[in-house]
C-alpha cells in the first residue's frame, strides 16, 4: 500500500473536550487480541477510559497532543482545526520514583482484571528496571484513526517530541507491540527487553509481546 505523507497535518495540544474523540480513536485503532481481551469495547470500559484520561490530562507531567486535518484543505475556511485523526499521550521527562505507576488503577467492569494486573504490572516493573532514575520522555499511547494511517500523523506526533528530546539530551522510552516496533526503529528506538503475557483466546492461549524500546538523544532517524 503506498504511503503518501500529508504535508498539511496540524499538530496541537489536545484538551479535555477532545477526550471522547480520543477514546473513540483508541478503540478503533487498538484491536489486537490482547486489547480486545483486556479492554473490550463496552460502554463501561469506554467510560473508564474517558475518566482516566480526564484525570491524567490534569497531571503536570502529562502532555496530550493531537493531529488534526487542516480545515482549509477541506474547503471550510482557514481555521486549522479540522477533525482529529491521531493523538499521543506523553509523560514529560522526570525521574521515576519508587511508587510511580505501581499502584495500578481499579480496572473497569468487563476488563480482564488478572490480565491487566499482570501485564501492566510487569510493564511498570520493566520500565523502572530499564530507566531507573534517569529522567526521560515516555510515550504512553499513540493512536491514528485506521482511516488515516500511513499518512504521516504518527510521525508528526513522534518527531515533535524527539526533536525536543534531542535538544535537551533526554532519552525516550516506550513499549511497542511487534507490529509497531519497526515503525519506532525508524525513529532511532532500539529494543532493550521484552514483556510477554499469556492471553486466553478461543483456540487456547496466545503469547502477547511488548518490546521495551529506548531511544538515545540524537539517535539517527531513518529518514
Ligand atoms: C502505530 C501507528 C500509531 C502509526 O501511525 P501512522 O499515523 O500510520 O504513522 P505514519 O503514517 O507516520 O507512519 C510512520 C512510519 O511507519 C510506517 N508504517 C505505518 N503503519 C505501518 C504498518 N502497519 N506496517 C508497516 N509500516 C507502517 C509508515 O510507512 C512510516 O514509515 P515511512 O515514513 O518510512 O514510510 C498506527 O498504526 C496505529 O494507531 N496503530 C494501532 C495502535 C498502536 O499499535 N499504537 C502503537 C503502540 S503504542
Amino acid at each position: 500500500m503506498p504511503y503518501f505523507p500529508a504535508k498539511n497535518l496540524v499538530l496541537l495540544p489536545a484538551t479535555a473536550a477532545d477526550i471522547p474523540t480520543l477514546v473513540n480513536i483508541y478503540f478503533k485503532s487498538f484491536t489486537t487480541f490482547f486489547r480486545r481481551r483486556a479492554f473490550p469495547d463496552t460502554p463501561y470500559v469506554r467510560e473508564w477510559w474517558e475518566k482516566s484520561l480526564r484525570k491524567e490530562i490534569q497531571n503536570d507531567h502529562a502532555l496530550f497532543l493531537k493531529v488534526v486535518e487542516p480545515k482549509s484543505t477541506l474547503g471550510i475556511g482557514n481555521n486549522p482545526e479540522g477533525p482529529i485523526i491521531a493523538w499521543a499521550q506523553w509523560k514529560k521527562p522526570k525521574e521515576l520514583h519508587k511508587g510511580d505507576g505501581q499502584t495500578l488503577p481499579a480496572w473497569p467492569k468487563g476488563a480482564d482484571v488478572l490480565l491487566c494486573e499482570q501485564h501492566f504490572g510487569d510493564l511498570t516493573r520493566k520500565h523502572h528496571e530499564l530507566m531507573r532514575e534517569r529522567p526521560h520522555w515516555y510515550l504512553e499511547l499513540l493512536a491514528t484513526d485506521p482511516k488515516h494511517q500511513k499518512r504521516g500523523a504518527g510521525s508528526v506526533l513522534l518527531r515533535h517530541i524527539l526533536a525536543n528530546a534531542d535538544a535537551t539530551g533526554h532519552e525516550t522510552y516506550l513499549e511497542a507491540p511487534p507490529h509497531a516496533a519497526p515503525i519506532y526503529r525508524k525513529f532511532g528506538f532500539k529494543e532493550r527487553d521484552k514483556v510477554d503475557v499469556n492471553v486466553q483466546v478461543d483456540s487456547g492461549t496466545e503469547v502477547y509481546r511488548n518490546w521495551c524500546m529506548v531511544r538515545e538523544p540524537g539517535a539517527e532517524q531513518g529518514r
